[in-house]
């Protein structure tokens, strides 16, 4: 459910001044992709200054080469509690030694800074970003601007978004400060400087492929992660259509070796379309069939990652790899720009990538304008296939939350999504990419009650939600609209408790609920009216926000009841859990720290520390 977009700025009042780092190298510690993608915003942001910005994974970290590096940036995510990702494991351990042992001239003189990311609801808050900017000013760095911090919980994008935008200033400052000779690179001509391509890899043969030249492995890391995985069903939880659609998605894991766990999150790959692949193919003559394998340009870095896996055929990686209805920004028009054959193509595209275009680029996003119709539109655009497919943005996986327990349904889990569908100004209906994605795989049979053999590339990770160990704890549970979803899976959980043990004590487990029409949209409405009966779930509270004249939400009701939450989460010891619309889960607490008294604010952090207040929240 967690999408992060956080656009490139607009850096072209910037000019470097001659002696900052001409080579910078940024460093991601990535375990579910944000950082690594935040990572190559930086990237294109030092490209437009017109210096050589080159991703790094930690997992490639070699310490000869982090020593002569001029200025690193370092964009590095918190797994857990509070541990490295896996894939900054062993760059952790290594700082972690010498740290120690106070190697203060190991990297003396290496500029750096760092952006963590992490989760406030968890104790030990961006720990390790905190970490790597601490011990690599023991071990002789230099730091030359200050930590940035992200919290998932709140608004990652913006906190991202705010530090970059005073990280370029700040370094030119930095570098101007020190005076054209101070400020030189250090080791100038210890390092032949690579001319920079752009995209480096070529396309050949899958028969080239050999132990001489391997395949090799990818930049974007979900994409190893994803298996294919037939869809067992498929249905709609509305009653009527009235405000849209919302469906279920049950997978069949049997045989594919996936493990989950419940109310934990589940990553789907959405497909393009076939007759936006079409137009792709048809516009630069392109062979769909032709398999090919990526490698790497003669003389290109060895150790450069591939941005998808291969072989696969033009055709597939369209489908899967990449995003082509993705939002616009400058730099695909200043990418495109430099394919354009003609003068006036070459102008227009310019324009459109330059200051002024601001507007335009609005206006073509307001009407769903996307890269398919711009190379429609600009003929004379010609773009080899090899760097077409490096060029366009890359397919993401969106996160939904997982409504089943994995104690009673180990082999099927199921999602539910409620399909996004937008209307430009001038009327032109637009679905989502996931939900266009999905409705057309339920359209394909589901709908109609036959089972189509369909197979998608999902993962799973892991979320906040986690039933109490001791099943005598009461749970406060607010869900509205898909929000209700780990709930469901709670009810699910709480269902193989009693089966495991008639006798078990269970606490209580209070949802408040919310949808438009009790009619209309109250999704899994007959399975909850179910979970009462059996105690699945003790209490149901329902907002129907458009059936009376005032509008009534979660958190009014949440108002109404406050002595009875009082009594399971501070007098029980309770659980507090929050899922659904961002501005929702922000009204449910403050009217929770409102209903705590005085020390609200207080009781909610230790609630948060203590594991007992989780929430999910989407924008
Ligand atoms: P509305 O769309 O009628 O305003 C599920 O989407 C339910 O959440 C709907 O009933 C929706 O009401 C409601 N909702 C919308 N904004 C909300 C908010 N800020 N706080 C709580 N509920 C909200």
């Amino acid at each position: 459910t967690k999408e992060y977009n956080v656009p490139k700025g607009d850096l072209s009042n910037l000019t470097v001044p001659e002696n900052f780092p001409q080579e910078i190298e940024i460093y991601f510690g990535s375990q579910t992709g944000t950082a690594e993608k935040f990572s190559r915003i930086l990237e294109e942001e030092g490209n437009d200054l017109g210096i050589i910005a080159k991703v790094v994974d930690m997992e490639d970290f070699d310490k000869e080469e982090f020593k002569d590096v001029e200025l690193a940036i370092l964009v590095v995510a918190t797994h857990g509690e509070g541990d490295p990702t896996d894939n900054a494991l062993r760059m952790h351990t290594w700082l972690k030694k010498n740290a120690k042992s106070k190697e203060s001239d190991l990297i003396k003189g290496v500029n750096y800074c760092v952006f963590a990311l992490g989760d406030s609801e968890y104790e030990k808050y961006c720990a390790s970003g905190i970490f790597f900017d601490q011990k690599l000013e023991i071990i002789g760095g230099k730091r030359v601007f200050e930590l940035g911090t992200g919290d998932a919980t709140n608004d990652l994008e913006t906190d991202f978004a705010t530090w970059k935008t005073k990280l370029w200033p700040a370094l030119i400052e930095h570098w101007e400060k020190l005076g054209p000779v101070e400020g030189m690179k250090k080791k100038a001509s210890s390092k032949p400087k690579k001319p920079k391509v752009k995209y480096p890899l070529v396309m050949g043969d899958p028969e080239e492929v050999n132990e001489e030249h391997p395949i090799q492995p990818l930049c974007i890391r979900q994409y190893v992660g994803g298996k294919d995985v037939k869809i067992h069903s498929m249905r709609e939880l509305r009653q009527t259509s009235k405000y849209g659609s919302c469906l279920e998605i049950i997978y069949d894991l049997e045989g594919t070796g996936i493990e989950y766990q419940t109310a934990a999150n589940l990553a789907v790959f959405p497909e393009n379309n076939e007759s936006d692949v079409e137009r792709i193919v048809n516009r630069f003559n392109l062979v769909k069939d032709k398999s090919f394998v990526f490698k790497n340009a003669e003389g290109d870095d060895e150790k450069r990652k591939h941005p998808f896996p291969t072989p696969c055929t033009v055709g597939e990686a369209l489908t899967k790899y990449c995003e082509l209805r993705g939002p616009l920004d400058r730099k695909i028009f200043k990418d495109l720009s430099q394919y354009a054959t003609e003068e006036e193509d070459k102008k227009e595209l310019e324009r459109l990538s330059g200051n002024d275009a601001g507007a335009d680029i609005e206006t073509m996003k307001q009407e769903f304008t996307n890269i398919i119709d711009i190379v429609e539109e600009y003929k004379s655009i010609d773009i080899p296939c090899a760097v077409l497919l490096q060029l366009l943005p890359k397919m993401m996986p969106r996160y939904y939350t997982i409504a089943s327990s994995a104690k009673l349904s180990p082999t099927k889990v199921r999602i539910a999504i409620s399909l996004s569908n937008y209307k430009s100004p001038k009327g032109k209906e637009f679905f989502g990419i996931t939900s266009e994605y999905l409705n057309r795989i339920f359209k394909s049979g589901f709908d109609t009650g036959s089972s189509p053999e369909v197979v998608s590339r999902i993962f799973i990770k892991d979320s906040l939600f986690k039933y109490p160990e001791d099943p005598a704890t009461p749970v406060v549970m607010v869900g509205p609209g898909t929000g209700v979803v780990p709930f469901i899976a709670f009810a699910e959980e709480r269902q193989e408790l009693i089966a495991q043990n008639p006798d078990v004590e269970l606490g209580s487990a209070t949802l408040y609920f919310g949808c438009k029409e009790d009619n209309e949209d109250y999704i899994y409405k007959d399975e909850l009216l179910q979970y009462r009966e059996d105690n699945r779930i003790t209490k149901v509270y329902e907002a129907f926000s458009r059936q009376q004249e005032k509008k009534v939400y979660v958190q009014d009701l949440i108002r109404e009841n406050f002595d009875e939450i009082r009594e399971a989460i501070v007098n029980k010891n309770g659980q507090f859990f929050i899922c659904g619309a961002m501005e929702m889960g922000k009204a449910v607490e403050k009217i929770l720290e409102e209903i705590l008294g005085e020390e609200g604010e207080e009781y909610l952090k230790q609630m948060k520390n203590q594991k007992r207040f989780a929430k999910e929240l989407w924008s």
